[in-house]
């Protein structure tokens, strides 16, 4: 569906989008990985339980929300993809993060 358009001057690495290995490059916002990972959405809506997808992709809608590295409800169009990372699409109500 979506693919990379540019050759950046990131790393090319490996992150997991629920437990799949998807290759990715450093600095690339998280939400692209998704956006190009079936099936497409980073989170389902807690009430209706639709799937949501990056929308806005500068911090606005929160359709973006998943599980980065453990860490729920993340905005991944504003994360930075690292080697390793690890991306959960986030199901229903959020898990409560405790530092
Ligand atoms: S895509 Fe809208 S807040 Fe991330």
């Amino acid at each position: 569906m979506l693919r990379r358009i540019y050759d950046s001057p990131g790393e090319n690495v490996t992150v997991t989008v629920d437990g799949v290995a998807v290759e990715a490059e450093t600095g690339e916002p998280v939400a692209a990985v998704i956006l190009r990972s079936e099936p497409h959405y980073a989170r389902t809506h807690p009430v209706s339980g639709r799937p949501r997808a990056p929308y806005c992709m500068m911090g606005v809608c929160f359709d973006c929300m998943a599980m980065v590295d453990g860490v729920p409800s993340t905005q991944t169009c504003l994360a930075t993809v690292r080697d390793g990372m690890v991306i959960e699409r986030q199901r229903g109500v959020r898990k409560v993060h405790r530092a």
